[in-house]
């Protein structure tokens, strides 16, 4: 088999060699980035499908949110830089950007952030579903049923043929995460869950109602809502990740949207995907000291330890991830704000940073750290337990999964995400009766 890639004036087509058959398939170009060739008449022209595992070299679908160059380590979100994003604009901002394309104008922004503001409680019922929770449930599994559970209270938007339940549900999930987010914590705390004020800003508010206590008064410190804005910001979205993908195949089915973000939360928990801030802190604290890092370089080189550096590589960053590089500045502007001179755990993670940078093994594999490496360090200063880190990445992230699911729903070329595979089990044989097996 192989495959050549012509042009052709605007549309180049490339061909396949398929046993005796030649293939003519054609080749679609986005705006920027790689082109694809879109091999859908590939198994009725050929009876051989596409084998991909991982879908290392496979686009699932075009889309015009988020565009990422893991070679260069660029990241633009409707065309903007991630950084200038993270810098220059605020979370309600992006998510606006994210749904619509456009960063909003002052109206538009009064309109969505009051939106926003409004939807933020839950249905007073919902609270009663933390009860049925152990109060040592991990708060990833309260997310993953209370979100999903969110389609039994919400029903004027679950259809998703109706553009505006479509629009009322990716509004509700935005809102109601925090407050959600917000309960599970207050829940594994043993303490009352706090309600949501709609005088607060998106993340001012959500700050409240983690580490407000009713028996007295609570001041939001505008440095570390900024800096939590700004990691909302960073994990916002991020293309056709696996939560994502997650739950656009979810939705491919048409179920409801509340259903698929739950499928997106259970994704994110991993902890090769979202579960790898936590995975990192822990394995920061697991070294300790500066002196046990070439200990766990060298674990890490060592393929039969089956230990990795947590924080570390990228499925498509093969250069430094551009949301580690504001991280890495928002870290140090949370500990400075809050005072912290002498963090150990930063101090290791400067060390890890720069020795595996100058080591072999890793410039070789082009792994660099990732967002996680340091947003661990930074949300633990602010108060966050480990066990919550990842359950922020999930209220960033809904506007992305929101954004993409409202997107998958609205292009004309949707249908059912159904992947095929290689079949290597048994060929067709008799069954014979149970006593007869030997
Ligand atoms: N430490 C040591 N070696 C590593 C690491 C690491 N963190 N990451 C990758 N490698 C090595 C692999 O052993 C492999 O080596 P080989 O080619 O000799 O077999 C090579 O680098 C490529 O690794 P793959 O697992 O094939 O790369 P893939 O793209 O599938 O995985 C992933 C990417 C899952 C992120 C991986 O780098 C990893 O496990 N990192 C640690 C977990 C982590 O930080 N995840 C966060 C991702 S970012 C996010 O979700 C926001």
């Amino acid at each position: 088999m192989n495959s050549d890639t012509t042009g052709s004036g605007t549309s180049p087509i490339a061909t396949m060699k398929v046993k005796d058959t030649s293939i003519d398939m054609p080749v679609r170009s986005g705006t920027i980035g790689p082109d694809v060739i879109d091999v859908g008449k590939l198994y009725k022209e050929s009876g051989c499908f596409n084998y991909d595992p991982g879908f290392t070299s496979t686009a699932n679908c075009s889309s015009k949110i988020t565009y990422i160059d893991g070679d260069k380590g660029i990241l633009l979100h409707g065309g903007y830089p991630i950084g200038q994003l993270a810098e220059q604009s605020n979370f309600i901002e992006v998510c606006y950007l994210l749904l619509n394309g456009e960063l909003p104008t002052q109206t538009q922004y009064t309109e969505f952030e009051e939106a926003i503001t409004r939807h933020t409680m839950v249905h007073e019922q919902m609270s009663r579903f933390f009860t049925g929770f152990r109060r040592d449930a991990h708060p990833m599994a309260i997310m993953c049923g209370v979100v999903g559970a969110l389609s039994a209270f919400y029903h004027d938007s679950t259809d998703i043929n109706d553009p505006e339940q479509r629009t009322i549900a990716a509004r509700r999930l935005i809102a109601k995460m925090p407050t959600i987010a917000a309960m599970a914590y207050k829940y594994s705390a043993g303490q009352p869950f706090i309600y949501p004020r709609n005088d607060l800003d998106y993340t001012s508010n959500f700050l409240q109602m983690c580490f407000a206590v009713p028996c007295e008064p609570y001041t939001v410190d505008p440095v570390i809502a900024r800096a939590l804005d700004r990691i909302f910001i960073l994990h916002a979205d991020h293309e056709q990740n696996a939560s994502t993908s997650t739950v656009r195949l979810a939705g491919s089915s048409g179920a409801n949207p509340f259903a698929c973000i739950a499928a997106g939360i259970a994704c994110l928990w991993g902890p090769a995907h979202g579960g790898a801030n936590e995975a990192a802190l822990n394995m920061l604290t697991e070294i300790g000291s500066v002196e046990r890092i070439p200990e766990y370089v060298k674990k890490a080189k060592d393929k039969t330890s089956g230990f990795r550096l947590m924080g570390f590589g990228h499925r498509v960053y093969k250069n430094y991830d551009p949301r580690a590089t504001v991280m890495q500045k928002t870290c140090h502007e949370v500990l400075d704000s809050l005072g912290i001179r002498d963090e150990p755990l930063l101090a290791v993670a400067m060390e890890l940073e720069r020795i595996a940078l100058e080591d072999e093994y890793f410039v070789e594999k082009k792994l660099y750290p990732n967002i996680d490496f340091y947003s661990g360090i930074t949300l633990r200063a602010i108060g966050f337990p480990v066990e919550m880190f990842t359950v922020l990445f999930a209220v960033a992230r809904t506007v992305g999964w929101v954004a993409q699911w409202k997107e998958m729903i609205e292009d004309p070329e949707q249908r059912i995400g159904r992947p095929r595979q290689l079949y290597i089990g048994n060929e067709p044989r008799e069954l014979v009766a149970r006593e007869k097996r030997g």
